[in-house]
């Protein structure tokens, strides 16, 4: 079947970059005015001006009169599988109490991941696909999902087990990820915990194809790099990438230990110093910046300026999750990046699409408008420009969503 998006007021983010933007070329967001795209069976086939000419084809027409049209976002880090929000530490951290305390007397992770054993994986599914339909109308069209909150071996496959059911349910791309250390169960220490998954968890996982990535928390108190290192390395061995929850709370090493495994991303990075930064500069792995889990916890934002300045590659994504960012909203990512780091429209829009995108390994796919891509596109409403995205933060300027080229609803 073929689809015509005509009289589009800008096509936005026409390009296909063979490797992640870096520093100066994150504000390089080229558009086409007064276009049309053609798709056929949900992949792009062609676009360009009006005034060249739209294809003659017996197509369905869909008008976007006065709207632009850009690819969906890629939200390249999220925990969207859990079992129950935690409202109650969010008045507990209003009260005074760190991330860090609540951490340690029995809330935040440990809290999530008893309520993730004790549910049905049916029930799982079901609340996971609530919160992703709702995504999806709200503009993210490509989604990495972690497990991590089940930390015994059968609730971390349950949890995989429901990503992967996520993926034969919805028609987007979704990748997921083995966090296979993200706090030290109550009967581990955090060694005999890192050798259970090694020589348990993750060759099951791998085994059962569970997985297309492995993270693990590197921060103090959590997992060390070395730690981090092992896991990594054992995962590759078996085929998994990584990524890694790195520098959130302290300077952690963590930005070093995924650059020497080579992973995809680091994501976090709230803690940086000049050494973090300029070993991520000298690598091939993205860092990934997550301003709402930041202003959540009321920490620093992630030093983007020094990044961009150092040549990084970096990307935007929401961290949906139940204790540091309970909101998978990546039009509210966008307006942060804007104001609270001061990305430039065009560099929070590429960051948090084809970076996103990169930094999932989905950049053949999805994350910008390219002729073999799926038609995953936001169409917004009347706008003067794609500034107004961002400045108008807690608005919805989003008309509609298109996945694999058919209205999302
Ligand atoms: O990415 N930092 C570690 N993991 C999550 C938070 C997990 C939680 O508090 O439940 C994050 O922020
Ligand atoms: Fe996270």
């Amino acid at each position: 079947m073929h689809t015509l998006f005509i009289n589009i007021t800008q096509l936005v983010s026409v390009q296909n970059p063979t490797e992640p933007l870096r520093g100066k070329e994150l504000q390089h967001l080229p558009f086409i005015t007064h276009a049309y795209v053609w798709v056929k069976d949900g992949i792009i086939q062609g676009f360009g001006k009006m005034s060249d000419g739209v294809p003659l084809l017996e197509a369905n027409i869909i008008d976007c009169d006065g709207g632009f049209l850009l690819p969906t976002y890629c939200d390249s880090h999220t925990h969207l599988v859990f079992a129950a929000y935690r409202e109650n530490e969010f008045v507990q951290k209003i009260k005074g109490s760190s991330y860090a305390e609540i951490a340690a007397s029995g809330g935040g992770i440990l809290n999530s991941a008893l309520a993730v054993q004790n549910m049905e994986e049916d029930r799982l599914f079901e609340l996971a696909a609530e919160r992703l339909h709702k995504l999806i109308l709200l503009g993210t069209g490509a989604i990495e999902i972690k497990s991590g909150y089940g930390l015994l071996p059968a609730a971390e496959l349950k949890m995989l087990r429901v990503i992967q059911r996520l993926k034969q349910a919805f028609p987007m791309p979704i990748k997921a990820t083995y966090l296979a250390a993200h706090a030290v169960p109550p009967q581990h220490t955090a060694s005999t915990f890192v050798q259970e998954v090694i020589n348990h968890t993750l060759p099951q996982v791998a085994e059962e194809n569970l997985a297309d990535f492995v993270d693990v928390f590197c921060e103090k108190g959590f997992f060390t790099p070395e730690q981090t290192i092992d896991i990594c390395t054992a995962a590759a061995k078996l085929g998994l990438p990584s990524k890694i929850h790195a520098n959130q709370l302290h300077i952690s090493g963590g930005v070093q230990a995924g650059v020497a495994v080579n992973a995809v991303s680091v994501d976090h990075l709230e803690s940086m110093d000049v050494e973090a930064i300029h070993a991520l500069a000298a690598s091939q792995t993205i860092g990934t910046l997550l301003p709402t889990a930041a202003w959540f916890l009321r920490m620093a934002m992630p030093p983007a300026q020094q990044l961009l300045a150092a040549d990084c590659a970096i990307a935007l994504a929401t961290d949906f999750n139940p204790g540091s960012s309970p909101s998978g909203n990546m039009n509210l990512v966008l307006s942060m990046a804007c104001v609270q780091m001061r990305l430039t429209p065009q560099q929070a829009i590429n960051a948090a699409t084809i970076q996103g995108a990169f930094a999932m390994q989905l950049q053949h796919v999805v994350g910008s408008i390219a002729v073999g891509k799926r038609a995953n596109f936001i169409l917004t409403k009347p706008i003067k420009s794609v500034d107004f995205l961002p400045y108008s933060f807690g608005e919805n300027s989003i008309q509609a969503v298109f996945i694999n080229g058919r209205l999302y609803k």
